[in-house]
């Protein structure tokens, strides 16, 4: 055997292994999975993006730097994940999730309580992966496109603790969209385009209030004081929930001076 043949032989399996894994970096926001780990991935009542695909085929190849992107960007609100379909264990889980070609992109967007919807698309940018899975994403939150529109919202939420977004955007953005669904049943969550600042003026706030919190039972609002990401926001949430917001009761203190 020749020096180069030998070496073909002793590297074929730790390249094959490296590949596998090597579309997507270890440390990205990408992660593997298998027949438990998937399953595990979907008992979670979020939403999801799998890629299913085969470290040799060359649109995987293309797509992986772009999907490893859209990880990025909708990390920590959407995970994103990859089954190598060429690894013997995951061919079950290929199968049963009828994959025909590579890659194959699914969007579960309540875990398993929900069908998935394929990616079919052949643009698979990220700004075309993370615009398609915003738009997929099912949404909880009512849109106030009128600021006549919010006294009858607050009327209509009086009995929970109600969260109105003020944002520039004229899309729902998707952490609020994240939110409403984790805390669906529990909080009203509803967001008003405000591009110019001038609904919150009108409301009494200063310019840099993103979001307005209406206490149970009561219509006087409380601006929030965090960041408008997700961990803060569930933090804060999840405060409202227990009582150690600091919301005094529906007979008219603000609670203002407690956030
Ligand atoms: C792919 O989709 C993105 C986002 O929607 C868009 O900006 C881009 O122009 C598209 N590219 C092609 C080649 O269609
Ligand atoms: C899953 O979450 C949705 C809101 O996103 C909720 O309506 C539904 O009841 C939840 N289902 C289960 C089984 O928890
Ligand atoms: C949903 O809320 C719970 C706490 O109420 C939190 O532990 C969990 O991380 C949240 N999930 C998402 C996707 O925000």
């Amino acid at each position: 055997m020749k020096l180069s043949q030998l070496l073909v032989f002793v590297l074929t399996p730790s390249l094959a292994l490296s590949f596998g894994d090597g579309l997507f970096c270890p440390r990205s926001n990408v992660k593997m999975l298998g027949p438990k780990s998937f399953k595990k991935a979907l008992k979670a009542n979020r939403t999801n993006l799998v890629a299913f695909v085969s470290p040799r085929c060359g649109h995987c190849q293309r797509m992986a730097p772009e999907y490893t992107k859209a990880a990025d960007k909708l990390h920590p609100l959407v995970l994103t994940y990859a089954v190598d379909c060429d690894d013997e264990k995951n061919k079950p889980l290929c199968a049963e999730q009828q994959v025909q070609s590579f890659p194959t992109v699914k969007l579960f967007p309540r875990g398993n309580k929900l069908a998935p919807i394929a990616y079919e698309s052949g643009n698979r940018t990220s700004n075309a992966f993370f615009s398609w899975t915003s738009k997929r994403i099912p949404s909880q939150v009512t849109k106030l496109s009128k600021v006549a529109d919010m006294q009858s919202w607050i009327e209509k939420t009086q009995d929970e603790t109600a969260l109105l977004l003020l944002t520039k955007e004229k899309k729902v953005p998707l952490l609020w969209k994240v939110l409403a669904n984790n805390y669906s049943g529990k909080l009203e969550l509803a967001a008003h385009r405000d591009e110019d600042g001038k609904t919150t003026r009108l409301l009494g706030f200063e310019e840099n209030t993103r979001v307005l919190v209406y206490p149970a039972g009561s219509s006087n609002p409380v601006k929030y004081e965090g960041k408008t990401k997700l961990e803060p926001l569930t933090k804060f949430f999840d405060s409202i929930l227990d009582g150690t917001a600091g919301f005094k009761g529906p007979d008219g203190g603000s609670g203002r001076d407690e956030l």
